[in-house]
């Protein structure tokens, strides 16, 4: 069976910055503690006063067919992933079809274009829509674009509003790919709730500490479902684990919760057992609570172990790398996760090829994912030509007040006239309204 994932990637992240230690904290009368050690976060990135989910995922789509010396022409699908959508009929990957149009020669007429929603989840959805178009032998020898792009913004002083972010990620989906090549194993756990939700508004209702032990109860549905298609899972089959990262500080509670379920009758489980104990059964306890403290008391214990350490140290911490400066990009996250950890790979002289992921992804309301990815020779050209280290470097500081006035900016209750804190320079850019409310773009030189 020829192989199918991820052939190429772009990452454009919002060109303002927020520092949460610095600026946040202060503002808000915390210990910036609660932020950089508690969330795990430094900074979140902001969309500048041209900037959109549009401008941000044309730009990584076009910058990744730049480098790949892609036309139109080449492209047969568009998937569009994004929680932030500003029209519930005309999706978004038209628009930035539209944007691309403007820098090509071709057009993108014979392109299916869509958006996904299901909150983070829809970038990997968008992925297996783009796979299995491709296994079913309709993409005519085309590729797919998928783009993963969010302003995750949250009303000012909610407890969310800590976690918010905004950029784009472009992924090609190919035959042969030069990147990851994507298992046909999937594991899921789904079900209704309503932890974070947008009816018909802007910013989430979230029931922040809900949705914390709803993202663990899926993302332990989907590891086992995962299991049960692709056989037992051990800590040493996979080199690193990239997880949907909200904020860094969740993925330390999936990780435990995932690495106390795949040590179960494994050798590495025998062994922590001689060091801690036996992970405790529900059936050794009378009621609920019994029975989770016991879980808590047992995993505190767990993570303190350096066996555990060092499996975080390799296999987790790596892919916090980039989400630490610039917070939540809700389609993107699990996306930028996959890229820093095979990013730090290759900055640290790893040899990954062939080597295995574990991919989990989440979306509120609710849905894990799990399936597994193999990297593939020609990860490490693809991961060295991101520039996202430069970008992040290059954002603009905002200073309190400014940051109050570019959450309104992107308020769309609001009317804000402000500046732009950077000049867009070869890029798209937001230009107005048109006559029947639609955004307008142009390219920028
Ligand atoms: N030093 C070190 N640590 C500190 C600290 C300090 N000075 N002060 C606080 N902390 C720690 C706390 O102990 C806590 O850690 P633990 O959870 O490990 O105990 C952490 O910092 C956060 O502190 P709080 O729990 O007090 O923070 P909060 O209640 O203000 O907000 C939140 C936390 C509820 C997650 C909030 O950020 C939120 O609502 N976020 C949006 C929802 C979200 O991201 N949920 C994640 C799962 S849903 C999902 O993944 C989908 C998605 O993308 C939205």
């Amino acid at each position: 069976m020829t192989a199918v994932g991820i052939d190429a990637m772009e990452i454009w992240t919002g060109k303002l910055k927020l520092d949460l230690a610095e600026t946040f904290a202060p503002a808000q009368g915390d210990d910036p503690g609660k932020y950089t050690k508690g969330l795990g976060l430094r900074a979140s990135s902001f969309p500048d006063v041209y900037e959109d989910i549009v401008t941000m995922g044309a730009n990584a789509a076009h910058r990744l067919m730049e480098r790949k010396g892609l036309t139109p022409e080449d492209i047969g699908r568009i998937d569009v992933a994004t929680e932030s959508a500003f029209d519930n009929s005309k999706p978004v990957s038209t628009y930035i079809a539209g944007c691309l149009e403007q820098v090509y020669d071709e057009n993108f007429h014979h392109a299916n274009k869509g958006e996904r929603k299901f909150a983070c989840i829809s970038g990997t959805q968008s992925l297996d829509d783009a796979y299995n178009w491709i296994r079913a032998g309709r993409n005519r020898g085309r590729a797919a674009l998928v783009i993963a792009t969010d302003t995750a913004l949250y009303a000012r002083d909610d407890p969310g509003e800590a976690t918010q972010g905004a950029g784009a990620v472009a992924m090609l989906v190919d035959e042969d790919p030069n990147l990851v090549e994507l298992s046909t194993e999937q594991g899921y756990g789904s079900a209704d709730e309503t932890d974070f939700l947008k009816p018909n508004q802007q910013f989430p209702s979230v029931d922040g500490k809900r949705s914390v032990n709803v993202y663990l109860a899926r993302m332990r549905e989907a590891l086992e479902d995962f299991a049960e298609v692709a056989g037992d899972i051990h800590p040493g089959d996979y080199e690193m684990i990239p997880f949907h990262t909200p904020f860094p500080g969740m993925v330390r509670k999936a990780a435990a919760l995932g690495y106390r379920h795949i040590i179960r009758g494994t050798d590495v489980g025998d062994l922590m057992a001689e060091e801690i104990g036996r992970q405790p059964m529900r059936s050794d306890f009378e009621t609920d609570d019994e029975f989770h403290a016991a879980i808590k008391e047992y995993t505190d214990a767990l993570t303190e172990t350096e066996r555990y350490q060092d499996w975080y140290a390799n296999s987790i911490e790596p892919t916090l790398e980039i989400s630490r400066e610039v917070g939540n990009w809700y389609t993107g996250s699990v996306h930028i996760a996959r890229a820093a950890g095979l990013k730090h790979a290759r900055e640290n002289g790893l040899d990954l090829d062939e080597a295995r992921l574990l991919v989990a992804s989440y979306g509120s309301g609710a849905q894990a994912e799990v399936h597994a990815e193999t990297v593939v020779p020609g990860w490490e050209e693809e991961i060295g030509a991101l520039d996202i280290d430069e970008q992040v470097r290059n954002r603009y500081d905002l200073s309190f007040a400014e940051y109050e006035q570019v959450h309104d900016v992107h308020n769309h209750e609001t009317e804000t006239d402000v500046e732009e804190f950077t000049a867009p320079e070869n890029e798209f850019a937001f230009d107005g309204w048109g006559r029947m409310g639609e955004r307008k773009y142009r390219y920028v030189e």
